[in-house]
């Protein structure tokens, strides 16, 4: 089996769970990630996770005065990479692109960046295949992979006229303390559309969608209600099959206790998921209502870690360690432990 060389630049909320769901798959080597800070995450990399940590050039001796081992620079890194994940902050990936192709290397983008940072922009469910051999792909945000992983289920099994949302967005990552809202409810903005309708159009052009959001002060998860017109009628049987037997998707019952975000996180610190993930998108199973051709649901993103599956998948697509969608699902799915909740 071929193993790639991966190196994540960028270990933040989205770097260090790519990195460490990189560690998990057969097909693929983790040789080493960045950082700009010497902070107590370079440490814990380093000495409890046993990385090699590449830093930029006028950081080193910074890095190497804390104690803390550096390996080479973030030029180096990408140099022995077959391939770059790019997790630095929203922007910064764009910069780093003049890096990634003057060494010759193909890179995943994040959803920080704007979409023309890539060849394509990504999302397993729905054009796996438009991203074979591509060098360069921006696996979309956090809002914008929930709303596409039920979307695209949908058109798939029914095919999709028209989809409205209104996403409920969390105000920070819990460890942002600069962020707010800590006491209001801000339109995102108030002028619509919002920009995640127009983030699903990078990946499914054709699709009549429009999106609203508002900023919430809570760290755990986004909510969005989603109001979705079929191509014809269905019952509410099918829908909740069609979610149920996909990728990536759980239901939850609110007859079950999964009264709130609060439930779901609480649900994943008892099962002991790596830091309280849940990368799957959880639809509540009551939410769903049919009539007709339309349907209305409600489903939770958790932020900080529904893009992994994503960014894993963009590696083979690049790479082209496998051809079929299905057959990246399917490892990185079982190395992750995806669908595994109650
Ligand atoms: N957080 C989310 O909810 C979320 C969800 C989906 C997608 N995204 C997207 O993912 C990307 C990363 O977001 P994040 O939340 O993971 O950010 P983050 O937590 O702030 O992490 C960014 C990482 O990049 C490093 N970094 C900063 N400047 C750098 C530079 N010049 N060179 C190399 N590394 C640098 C930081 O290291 P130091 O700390 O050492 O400076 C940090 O490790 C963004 O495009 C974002 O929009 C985020």
């Amino acid at each position: 089996m071929t193993v790639v060389k991966v190196a994540v630049n960028g270990f933040g909320t989205i770097g260090k769970r790519v990195a460490e769901a990189v560690t998990r798959q057969p097909d693929m080597q983790l040789i080493g990630v960045s950082k700009t800070r010497p902070d107590y995450t370079a440490v814990i990399a380093t000495k409890v996770l046993g990385y090699d940590l590449y830093v930029p050039a006028d950081k080193v001796e910074a890095f190497e005065k804390a104690g803390i081992r550096v390996a080479g620079t973030i030029e180096e890194m990408v140099e022995k990479a077959d391939i770059v994940v790019d997790a630095t902050p929203g922007g910064k990936g764009a910069e780093y692109k003049k890096l990634y192709v003057e060494k010759g290397k193909p890179a995943i983008f994040q959803g920080g960046e704007d979409a023309d940072v890539a060849d394509v922009s990504f999302s397993t469910l729905c054009n796996y295949t438009e991203a074979l051999g591509k060098r360069y792909i921006r696996v979309v945000s956090c809002n914008t992979t929930g709303l596409l992983r039920a979307i695209c289920t949908l058109r798939r099994e029914f095919g999709v006229r028209s989809v409205r949302a209104t996403i409920v967005r969390r105000a920070a990552d819990p460890k942002e303390v600069k962020r707010g809202p800590v006491n209001a409810i801000v339109p995102n903005p108030a002028k619509l559309p919002s920009h995640h309708g127009l983030d699903v159009k990078t990946v499914v052009p054709d699709l009549d969608i429009i999106t609203a959001a508002v900023v919430v002060p809570t760290t755990l998860m986004h909510v969005h209600v989603v109001y979705a017109r079929l191509a014809r009628s269905v019952t509410r049987e099918e829908v909740e099959r069609a979610f149920e037997e996909a990728p990536r998707i759980i239901l939850v019952d609110e007859a079950l206790g999964f009264k709130s975000t609060a439930d779901i996180i609480e649900a994943a610190r008892d099962l002991g998921r790596r830091r309280y993930d849940v990368p799957e998108l959880v639809i509540w199973r009551e939410s769903i209502t049919v009539n007709g051709d339309e349907v209305i649901w409600m489903q939770a993103v958790h932020q900080e870690s529904i893009v992994v599956p994503e960014n894993i998948d963009a590696i083979r697509a690049a790479l082209r360690l496998a051809d079929k969608p299905e057959d990246t699902i399917r490892v990185t799915d079982e190395t992750l432990g995806l669908k595994k909740f109650l």
